[in-house]
């Protein structure tokens, strides 16, 4: 009997032993096998680094619950005390700059091809220039902006798919604010609702990191990145996104609130990087994604 536990007991620890090896050896190789084979493990040190953050976030601000006012104000404060603690600091997020703001993107861990969109191209290209360079042969571009004199020639030549609209919530005649001659005017442009640009236009459904410059319409759009909304609902991820928040009237400070704490409570986003002005931009990274981890985090 004793003799058989003994045995028992050196079979056991050898395993153990094997196992720590091995499991060390697969996660350096940072590949997609290892996702298969310890996934749980690793997304487990993601998520408890998430939830360092959100503790951070939702503690900070949560004085601003019931005050869309107090919250528009004071967001980017917490933001950037969250952004810096430890649990956030291997997050390697670069800067783009074109000529009026920076774009922020983590660049994959992968060697998977990107797919990148962009809504509202303004006469300038340069960050996706710089970009480009950066990311896997094979990644692909796709612009939208209603004015098509000069956002036509740069988007196409990146290279990348220009697409002659405005995008939003919903497909139509619109007026917006548009870039055109060096000056923002107001203009009647035709909409295509996001969904369907995506889906059926686009025709990709896990995009690497979306760059919403869309003079308002983003408002429309706030309630699909929550968990079970639009997106879910037609199976289309985001890892990123950067977001230019239009300088709101009180009505879309409401709605920009309602937006941060819906936010919050489907953590699934994390916000960094935030820069306020009369407008905002922030940028948000997806923990709650197993390819977007794999891909962007671990
Ligand atoms: C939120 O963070 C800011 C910036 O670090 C700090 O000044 C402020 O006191 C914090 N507020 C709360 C309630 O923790
Ligand atoms: C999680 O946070 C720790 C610091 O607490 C850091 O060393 C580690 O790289 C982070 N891991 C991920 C996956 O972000
Ligand atoms: C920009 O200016 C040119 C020349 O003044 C004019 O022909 C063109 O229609 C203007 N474009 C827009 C979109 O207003």
């Amino acid at each position: 009997m004793r003799r058989v536990n003994l045995t028992t007991i050196i079979v056991i620890c050898f395993v153990i032993v094997l196992y720590i090896t091995l499991d060390s050896t697969l996660l350096s190789f940072n590949s997609i096998n290892s996702r298969v084979i310890f996934g749980n493990k690793a997304a487990k040190t993601a998520w408890n680094n998430y939830t360092a953050w959100h503790d951070c976030l939702a503690n900070n601000i949560s004085s601003y619950k019931g005050d869309p006012n107090g919250l528009w104000s004071n967001l980017w404060k917490g933001i950037k005390k969250c952004e810096n603690i430890d649990q956030m600091k291997s997050l390697a997020i670069n800067d783009f700059a074109n000529s009026d703001e920076t774009k922020r993107h983590i660049l994959p861990k992968l060697d998977l091809p990107s797919v990148i969109v962009t809504l509202g191209i303004g006469h300038d290209t340069s960050a996706e220039e710089k970009l480009i360079k950066k990311l896997p042969q094979g990644s692909e571009f796709f612009g939208a902006d209603p004015m098509h004199e000069i956002n036509e020639r740069l988007y196409t030549i990146l290279p990348g798919k220009y697409f002659a609209f405005a995008v939003g919530a919903e497909a139509g005649l619109g007026e917006a604010n548009v870039l055109a001659n060096n000056s923002y005017t107001k203009k009647t442009v035709v909409n295509v609702d996001i969904i369907y640009f995506l889906k059926n236009i686009v025709k990709r459904t896990f995009i690497d990191d979306i760059w919403i410059d869309a003079e308002g319409a983003e408002y429309g759009i706030f309630d699909y990145f929550s968990v079970g909304g639009k997106f879910d609902a037609n199976d289309i991820s985001f890892c990123q996104f950067n977001i230019e928040i239009h300088k709101p009237d009180s009505l879309q400070k409401k709605l920009f609130h309602d937006f941060i704490f819906g936010l919050l409570k489907d953590k699934r986003y994390a916000i960094y990087r935030p820069v306020q002005g009369y407008h905002m931009r922030l940028f948000m990274l997806n923990f709650n994604n197993d390819e977007c981890i794999f891909k962007y985090i671990l």
